[in-house]
């Protein structure tokens, strides 16, 4: 998307589309339009416009602005979730409209407006019919807005990083398996200090990655460990990032009905949000440095797929008996989390996956569920969130429900009993984590797809917690 800045009058700005945000229908920002468009008013009362957040109204211009078609949106507070939520809107319905070429017209809302707008527009089209497939946003005039040049750069690199991960999770899981989410990977090798380095499935086997080997068996595309390096000069603190990558989760031998597997493209959501973070820090040189893990397989069914009642024995002395094929992702996150916490000179683990439908049930789609023990880490990655309006609840990890793990025949089985399932496989994950970094554990099965669009997002993949994780980032250097 091309940005540029205009402080000609909206009304004046040619485009396809003229955004204009009023927190009330008399807004200052709507005199310009009133003043040409004397049935403005009457207009905004009849629809009953009085620029609440989530409120819109829409018109072909017709000679009442340079723009063919206006879309007026309420800015509420005028608080960072209100402009989120009408630029949002604005870019789906530009995405409705083919409107090539905006006009955004926001008064002094920031760079939010920008990314929200762009996050909006996103559709997955790539196997849509031509007629089907609208028009992305090729131009942005900001008009009147007062958003620096280096606000508007970061701005493209988080909607390009965000686009990018809903791309990859989008994708069908003939698409995107294992070794293309690792070439994926491998393209970020071209960003400045950043190296890229995928183990294949006879490495992982060599370095004990059991889980990653028993999981990606039933599938003919072998999985793999993906680490992405990210050594900035003059880092001020160092972090490892851990992410999902199951590009297709049957269940395996559990295998989940038709309905729960239809959307399960989306189990390596965990994976694509830290690849997307890991893209995106690079690209902006924030002086962290990063040591990110994917484990990337397919769950599948097959002859040599791996069975109830299997025992995996992990390089920490951990046995795991395995109760359910379908607790898959905790088996894989566990050798990337091993691998993780030996990265000499790492303090802090966070790991990303759509580990439980539990976590779902608890919080829905709105929010990512967070598990920590580190009060200080809880505090900054939810300051981070509340920063970008990305939704972040924390649950509890809970000790005594280790109980539930417990195995007559290895140290803890994979899965815990009916309650309580989003905190039973955090505590999981606990076991391989050491006590001198601190972890965190984000369950994102509900925030990184969403089977239905909303006001201002289409269905799929969402790219939440980039934008946020990113942020985070920022504030260890600063
Ligand atoms: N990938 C699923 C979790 C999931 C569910 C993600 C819905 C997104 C939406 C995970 O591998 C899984 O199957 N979990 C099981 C765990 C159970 C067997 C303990 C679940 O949640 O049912
Ligand atoms: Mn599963
Ligand atoms: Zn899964």
């Amino acid at each position: 998307m091309h940005i540029e800045s205009s402080q000609q009058p909206n009304v004046s700005v040619a485009s396809d589309l003229l955004v204009i945000g009023a927190a009330s229908a008399t807004d200052d920002n709507l005199s310009a339009l009133a003043a040409k468009c004397p049935s403005l008013g009457a207009l905004l009362e009849a629809r009953d416009f009085k620029g609440k957040s989530g409120s819109s109204v829409a018109f072909p211009a017709l000679g009442s602005a340079a723009a063919r078609d206006i879309l007026i949106v309420g800015t509420g507070d005028g608080s960072h979730a209100d402009i989120t939520k009408a630029a949002a809107k604005a870019g789906k319905h530009a995405r409705s409209l083919k409107a090539e070429h905006v006009c955004l017209s926001m008064g002094n809302a920031g760079a939010e407006a920008i990314e929200a707008l762009s996050a909006g527009n996103y559709v997955f089209d790539t196997y849509l019919p031509e007629a089907r497939k609208g028009k992305a946003i090729g131009t942005l005039t900001l008009c009147g807005m007062r958003i620096s040049d280096s606000d508007i750069q970061r701005a493209q690199i988080l909607m390009a990083a965000q686009s990018h991960v809903r791309d990859l999770v989008n994708g069908p899981p003939d698409d995107i398996h294992p070794q293309s989410l690792a070439a994926a990977a491998e393209a970020l090798g071209s960003i400045d200090h950043v190296e890229v380095d995928v183990w294949d499935i006879d490495r992982c086997k060599a370095e004990n990655c059991v889980g990653i080997e028993a999981v990606g068996r039933g599938s003919v595309h072998p999985g793999c460990m993906i680490h992405i390096k990210y050594r900035p000069p003059g880092a001020q603190a160092h972090i490892a990032l851990v992410g999902k990558g199951v590009t297709f989760d049957a269940g395996g031998y559990s295998i989940k009905p038709s309905s729960g597997m239809q959307t399960m493209r989306c189990d390596m959501g965990g994976a694509g949000t830290m690849l997307g973070v890991a893209k995106a820090a690079a690209e902006l040189g924030v002086p962290v440095a990063m040591d990110t893990f994917l484990g990337a397989v397919e769950n599948l069914i097959d002859a040599d797929a791996y069975k109830l009642g299997d025992i995996l024995s992990y390089p920490n002395g951990v046995t795991v008996e395995i109760h359910n094929t379908d607790a898959e992702g905790r088996l894989v996150l566990a050798d990337c989390l091993l691998r993780a916490c030996k990265v000499e000179g790492v303090t802090h683990v966070v790991d990303a996956a759509t580990l439980t439908g539990a976590c779902v049930v608890a919080v829905g789609e709105d929010f990512t569920a967070l598990f920590t023990k580190d009060d200080d880490l809880a505090g900054s990655l939810s300051s981070a969130c509340d920063a970008n309006s990305e939704g972040l609840w924390r649950l509890p990890l809970h000790a005594p429900y280790n109980d539930m793990l417990k195995s007559d025949y290895a140290q803890i089985k994979n899965v815990g009993g009916r309650s309580a399932g989003a905190t039973t496989a955090a505590l999981f994950l606990q076991h391989f984590v050491s006590d001198d970094v601190s972890w965190a554990h984000l369950d994102v099965a509900g925030s990184a797809f969403h089977d239905k669009g909303s006001a201002g997002s289409a269905s799929g993949a969402t790219g939440q917690m980039v934008r946020s994780l990113v942020a985070w980032l920022e504030g260890l250097a600063s």
